[in-house]
């Protein structure tokens, strides 16, 4: 990892950046367009991803002498370059020579060149090929001041290309298996193959995944998860330390997706020096499920900032957003028009949760290739988009807001986001769960977003963190799906909690050991004793079967509060009874969640997935226990957010909103953006953190 502690002209302030693809353009526009650039505030300039066959026409024929000219007028108009190292899409060339770089699927079927991400992270032809171009671009750009970071590759996974299935990766697999074990037996143990005859008689035997007639072996295809992030990793780390050998003070990163399952993030988080995603909130919404008219035209706040919060707080590093939705895009089911200004909208609220850069994707609208359909902030005619306009609105009105940030008036930036709920996330669990979710409509995120919705329709700030994280700093902690636990994770949670935490844990908690394997003590294994209580049954439940639970000292129906997907009975030892089923039938009157005070915190254990009602009881209960500062119930769309001391307001809905902030004594309100007042798709900018002042009219 290099010495990075900021980039550009103004490093750590809060930016505006666009994804610029000048190869695809005639060289005489690139004056006009970087001009256009550097009217719109534009700070960065992202170039190069993807054009390995322009960079190298012919095997070691390198032409930089376009990108050279690129940089140079980027620089010449007060911007800095990124460059992208170009390995996600090998040219035509490489691939007639050297064709084992190529994915194979499950079945064998070979993923050809004519679109891109055709190759294997495990191909020792393409990590070669991978160390030359790399070597190549950063030996060119070593001492240049002009390219401040770097991307590598791009979207790691994106069309399902996580996983192959080719020769490379079955001996890369069992090389992988080798290190872990030390022979077959020590395998068939950990695994627990007696199980339909599936004993190897040797770790040789072992092959990737095929077409097989039933589902895979759970405890093989976690470690064929491992194995599949740890060779992402791997590649990249190629990357990573070639472009650090050649200059310690690039800051490298690499651009993550939405909701991304397949690649343990915090291990690769190591490597980077700054994280980043892509954010494209029509196409997430739709990704999602059904969509409201609101969310088709300006994205689920929730979904977004679920993303931001995940990213912004690995390993504390630094945060951006780099590619955000320009305007329409060509990839979801429907391509819908966002709503008036939701492009600069979208730029506050990732700054509000923590974004230092905001970098559009893309700078103008292609004529040519697979996304034609795809905004730019200019029109295909180099014509200003709505995205340009909103992305000039954005950047002049962060560089306003941050310009009131110092006691002095200097533009100092804002320090990241502060804040005093985390929820325990990590790769190992979603892989654990995937292929026994047990309902069709079982869903590891959705679990999650369960218990962030109501933190957020309060405005409480949030940490997405890995379960072995430092928890110290948080008076709250929500861990909804630990389906394997560790006894030091045991440990550290206990800790917590002794300390003084609060702690809820969510169902499908303490069901499997590290190989993916039920535990032979009931459920919660090792966490029962901090739990006070063991699972007698689960159950998943479609939604048409009665679903409801009750605080236990309510009487009366209209308690009710709905939940979904699973249920699990509670037998409590030490624990009180919170809450417990309604529904008519076998679960009525089964316990449903209960509480124990553990040493100054508590503890909570909540066996179903929530509603919304039902989150809110339990999100509300768990802040108040915790004493966290909250804003009242915001609307569904309007959200609030604060990060060093400015509280953003955004309004992701097409209704006129009127933000109250009460007064209990002679304080007032000075708004650095806007006012109470925001139109549809607006936000507002107050000084100071109002969260606990802070309430919305809801009619
Ligand atoms: C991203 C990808 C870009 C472009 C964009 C279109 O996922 O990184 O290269 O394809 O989608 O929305
Ligand atoms: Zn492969």
């Amino acid at each position: 990892m290099g010495t990075f502690t900021g980039v550009g002209p103004n490093p750590q302030l809060m930016s505006i950046g666009v994804c610029y693809f000048p190869e695809h353009w005639p060289s005489e526009r690139w004056e006009r367009d970087v001009e256009q650039m550097a009217e719109a505030g534009i700070e960065y300039v992202r170039m190069a991803e993807f054009s390995w066959a322009v960079l190298e026409p012919e095997r070691g024929e390198f032409d930089f002498e376009w990108l050279d000219e690129a940089v140079e007028l980027i620089d010449d108009h007060g911007m800095k370059a990124v460059l992208c190292t170009p390995t996600a899409s090998p040219p035509g060339w490489l691939v007639d020579e050297r064709p084992e770089i190529l994915q194979r699927d499950r079945d064998g079927t070979v993923k050809h060149a004519g679109s891109r991400r055709h190759y294997c992270f495990n191909s020792p032809a393409y990590r070669e090929e991978t160390e030359r171009v790399v070597r190549e671009m950063a030996d060119h750009y070593a001492d240049d001041p002009r390219v401040v970071g770097w991307q590598t590759d791009n979207e790691y996974g994106c069309h399902g290309t996580a996983d192959c299935y080719c020769e490379d990766c079955a001996d890369a697999f069992r090389d992988w298996l080798d290190e872990r074990y030390a022979d077959a037996d020590e395998l068939n143990e950990a695994w627990g193959t007696t199980f339909w005859s599936q004993q190897y008689d040797s770790i040789e035997d072992v092959d990737v995944p095929k077409p097989t007639p039933a589902q895979d072996h759970p405890s093989y295809a976690l470690d064929f998860r491992r194995f599949t992030s740890d060779s992402i990793i791997e590649y990249n780390r190629l990357q990573t330390d070639l472009l650090e050998e050649y200059n310690e003070d690039w800051f490298v990163t690499h651009n993550f997706m939405n909701l991304f399952p397949s690649l343990d993030i915090y291990e690769m988080g190591e490597d980077l020096d700054l994280v980043s995603w892509d954010s494209y909130p029509t196409g997430h919404v739709q990704e999602a499920g059904e969509s409201s008219h609101d969310e088709l035209r300006a994205g689920n706040p929730d979904l977004l900032s679920f993303n931001h919060d995940l990213y912004r707080s690995i390993l504390g590093k630094p945060f951006w957003v780099m590619e955000q939705q320009p305007g329409d895009v060509n990839w979801p089911p429907h391509s819908t028009q966002p709503a008036e200004g939701a492009m600069r909208l979208w730029a506050h609220h990732a700054t509000a949760h923590g974004a230092d850069a905001v970098v559009y994707f893309r700078w103008r609208r292609c004529l040519e290739a697979q996304e034609q359909y795809h905004a730019g902030l200019r029109k295909q005619d180099g014509s200003a988009d709505r995205g340009y306009h909103d992305a000039q609105t954005a950047a002049d009105e962060l560089l306003d807001i941050e310009g009131g940030a110092g006691d002095d008036g200097d533009s100092e930036g804002l320090e990241t986001t502060d804040a005093p709920v985390a929820i325990l996330h990590d790769y190992e669990n979603i892989w654990a769960i995937a292929g026994q979710e047990h309902a069709p409509d079982f869903d590891y995120w959705a679990l999650l977003q369960a218990f962030y919705r109501p933190l957020r329709a309060r405005g409480v700030s949030v940490d997405v963190v890995h379960p072995e994280s430092d928890l110290e700093g948080y008076d709250a902690v929500i861990a909804p799906a630990l389906h394997m636990v560790t006894a030091d994770l045991v440990d550290h949670l206990t800790e917590y909690a002794e300390s003084g935490g609060q702690l809820l844990f969510g169902p499908r908690t303490g069901v499997k050991d590290e190989y993916n394997k039920f535990r032979p003590e009931p459920q919660p294994g090792p966490l029962a004793d901090l739990v006070g209580a063991t699972v007698d049954q689960h159950e998943s439940a479609p939604g048409h079967l009665e679903t409801t639970v009750a605080p236990v000292d309510a009487d009366g129906a209209s308690d009710d509060l709905p939940y979904r997907t699973w249920a699990e009975w509670l037998n409590p030892t030490t624990a009180e009874p919170t809450f417990e089923y309604t529904s008519e039938g076998i679960t009525a009157g089964k316990t449903a969640a209960v509480r124990k005070a553990v040493g100054d915190g508590a503890v909570v254990y909540c066996g179903v997935q929530p509603e919304a009602r039902l989150g809110d009881e339990l999100i509300g209960a768990l802040l108040e226990r915790a004493a966290v500062p909250h804003a009242g119930a915001l609307p569904t769309g309007v959200r609030a957010t604060v990060r060093d001391g400015v509280t953003w307001i955004c309004n992701f809905t097409s209704d006129e909103v009127t933000v109250e902030l009460e007064r209990t004594g002679e304080e007032t309100t000075d708004w650095r953006l806007g006012g109470p007042e925001l139109e549809p798709f607006d936000l507002s900018v107050a000084d100071g953190d109002v969260i606990d002042r802070l309430s919305v009219d809801d009619d």
